[in-house]
């Protein structure tokens, strides 16, 4: 059989096989809605399955099971937390007008959420990031005004896999009044993921990143009165969030989160030390390796790597002719053909950004996958730059 390597586990991670098992019955036999469980045991035992999973979520990430809302993704509690917070506190919290303060690399669930406030007449401040591919609080300092009712910064970044200092901007939120906001999606289950370490009034989870299902996921929210409801409907997440429960999802995303708790301390180690023998031993055999962002503040899961003289379209479909697959630009948008923004934001121009590859590791990635990219790559390089 063909040999298939997947190298792109920061876009999307399979289902865990334990987590599928326990998602199954709650699309058949235990079908019900859970918010019938105050007179059917049906909807009782949908009602304590989604119960569990939501403690088992706050065990993750060091909260309350009550400031676990469900949510459809990160997409979703990113664009909630957004509109939701700065509105609130514009309206009635603060009674001033709103600004957001961000960074200019974020995922776009942040950066048109963003854009969709700064239409609606709030202003943003879009901090920048340079080199290292890490936000520097003193910029976040700066950016801050008066009114500034949000400060929303990842917590790593989704294609260098950079991780921010998160305490420290938190900490100039709240000295100026500000809430603060971080988008946990490529760090939850990979590495600590404390709400209160972390000193945030907000986090963005997405099961499907570490072995949940897609289309659902979690935001952190430590004080309800803080933000709007993004989905009226029928009162579900203390008539924050309307509608039906995903039950099957939200069953799937707690296994998860209660798998990735107990796998994180031999995961961070295995994957540090398989990502760092991948760098070591591509960059032996092929010249003109640069690491886009710093190497040491980076979830362990995650390599961005430009390649001198190689353009990385041609690159990318070798590997995947070879049974490698991995990322260039941002390969949660495969419609960004042109350079990607991240790149560009820690100033690579359109050359270096089209030379980059992102291989991204995870739970099901072993030791002979990474020696057989390690035994791939350097040929399919070779080759291309002969061709050029
Ligand atoms: C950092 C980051 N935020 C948000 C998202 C969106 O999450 P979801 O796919 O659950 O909507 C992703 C993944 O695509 C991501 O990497």
């Amino acid at each position: 059989m063909e040999r298939i390597v997947y190298m792109d586990n920061a876009a999307t991670t399979p289902v865990d096989a334990a987590v599928l098992d326990e998602m199954k019955p709650f699309f058949t036999e235990q079908f019900a809605n859970p918010m019938t469980y105050a007179h059917s045991s049906s909807g009782d035992v949908a009602h304590v399955a989604v119960e569990e999973a939501r403690v088992r979520v706050a065990s993750l990430i060091g909260s309350q099971p009550e400031q676990v809302m469900f949510t459809s993704g990160g997409t979703e509690s990113d664009n909630w937390v957004l509109k939701g917070t700065v509105e609130r506190a514009s309206r009635e919290r603060l009674h001033k007008s709103g600004h957001l303060v961000t960074a200019e690399f974020e995922h776009h669930a942040i950066l048109h959420s963003a854009l969709a406030l700064q239409r609606q007449g709030y202003e943003v401040t879009f901090v920048k990031v340079g080199h290292s591919g890490i936000v520097d609080p003193d910029d976040v300092q700066r950016a801050m005004r008066p009114t500034t009712a949000l400060v929303s910064i990842m917590h790593a970044n989704n294609e260098i896999g950079t991780i921010q200092p998160i305490a420290d901007i938190a900490r100039i939120a709240h000295e100026h009044g500000a809430l603060m906001h971080t988008d946990a999606v490529q760090t939850t289950a990979h590495i600590p993921v404390d709400v209160d370490t972390l000193g945030v009034d907000f986090l963005s989870v997405s099961a499907h990143k570490f072995n949940g299902p897609k289309g659902v996921g979690i935001l952190f929210v430590r004080d309800q009165e803080a933000l709007y409801p993004f989905i009226d409907g029928g009162g579900q997440e203390w008539g924050l969030r309307g509608s039906t429960h995903n039950v099957p999802g939200i069953v799937g995303l707690g296994k998860a989160a209660q798998l990735g708790k107990e796998r994180l301390p031999r995961e961070l180690e295995r994957l540090t030390m398989l990502r760092d023998m991948l760098l070591s031993k591509l960059s032996a055999q092929i010249d003109g390796i640069v690491v886009n962002g710093d190497m040491k503040q980076r979830v362990p899961q995650n390599l961005n790597i430009r390649i001198e003289g190689i353009d990385n379209e041609p690159l990318l479909l070798a590997m995947n002719e070879a049974g490698i697959i991995a990322a260039g630009g941002s390969a949660c948008n495969a419609l960004e053909t042109l350079a990607s923004h991240v790149l560009t934001s820690i100033g690579c121009d359109l050359k270096e950004a089209k030379s980059s590859i992102r291989l991204s590791l995870g739970y099901a990635t072993t030791t002979e996958d990474v020696n057989y990219a390690i035994d791939v790559i350097p040929g399919l390089v070779k080759f291309l730059r002969s061709m050029a």
